[in-house]
């Protein structure tokens, strides 16, 4: 018997993976967070799975229904949105499963800034511009942030940041990354992205305010930094023709000789 951890994507169906599918189409018993899991997901649940919506449980009682699994040999597909690395509660629930001696595994999926990104068509790591990508959040009434993890601190970095759990305090961020980045820094904010009510609104950071209106749905993520749609960059040395490089040989002395094999 296993718990198969697994990302469910940002919420488009198709954006689960292959392995995460076969898994859920493999386990007698599916637990999911409801708020953010699509319901289309559960079709590949074998016939007559238990299934149960996780959403309002507490973490005692959802390690009850993974023990009585256990107890009855029934393989587990507990699924969360996005990937698990990140705001999944996914490190709480494994922690109890190995104080209580009951196997499980971890299937990655897509993350929602990787969601939101693609939604925008931007690369948030431009040559020349940003290099680097902050996951991040604000406090919350459940969690505290780390005092040196604050958005004044990671703004001091220039990276692109990718602001979670945190449409509902805007004004704020919007206060603590001007000084930094500049009003006319750009900034897009994705609603439910992959999902068909996806909705993306881009500004500056001096125009968002407005740009966005009294939209305020939770579910989104706030993208700040240069490399949002920029055109400004350099190109990356790794297709530049005259670059030499293992996998493309250039000039009479490469550094990586082809061997012919
Ligand atoms: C509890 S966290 C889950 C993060 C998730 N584990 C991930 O990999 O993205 C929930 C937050 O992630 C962001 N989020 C999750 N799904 C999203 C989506 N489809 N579009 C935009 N933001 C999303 C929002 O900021 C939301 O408040």
């Amino acid at each position: 018997m296993t718990v198969h951890f697994i990302g469910a994507g940002p919420g488009a169906p198709d954006l689960i993976t292959l392995r995460g599918r076969d898994l859920i189409a493999a386990c007698p018993v599916c637990l999911y967070a409801g708020s953010l899991v699509p319901d289309a997901l559960l079709a590949h649940c074998p016939a007559g799975a238990k299934i149960i919506n996780t959403a309002r449980m507490s973490l005692d009682e959802i390690i009850d229904e993974i023990a009585a699994a256990h107890a009855a040999g029934q393989d587990v597909a507990r699924l969360h949105s996005g990937d698990l690395s990140v705001w999944s509660a996914m490190g709480e629930q494994l922690r109890r499963l190995r104080a209580l001696d009951i196997p499980y595994d971890v299937t990655p999926g897509v993350p929602s800034f990787a969601a939101a990104a693609a939604a925008l068509g931007a690369e948030l790591t431009l040559p020349e511009v940003v290099q680097s990508v902050v996951l991040t959040r604000t406090s919350g009434r459940a969690t505290a942030m780390p005092e040196s993890e604050s958005l004044e601190n990671f703004a001091r970095t220039g990276a692109t940041l990718a602001i979670h759990l945190s449409v509902h305090v805007l004004e704020k961020v919007i206060t603590d990354l001007t000084p930094h980045y500049g009003a006319d820094c750009p900034v897009a904010v994705v609603w439910r992205a992959s999902w068909p009510d996806q909705r993306v609104v881009k500004a500056t950071l001096g125009t968002l305010r407005t740009a966005i209106g009294e939209e305020m749905e939770r579910t989104a993520l706030i993208l700040v930094g240069r490399a949002i749609g920029a055109e400004e960059f350099g190109e990356s040395r790794l297709y530049a023709g005259d670059y030499d490089r293992r996998f493309r040989p250039v000039g009479t002395n490469p550094r990586f000789p082809e061997t012919g094999e």
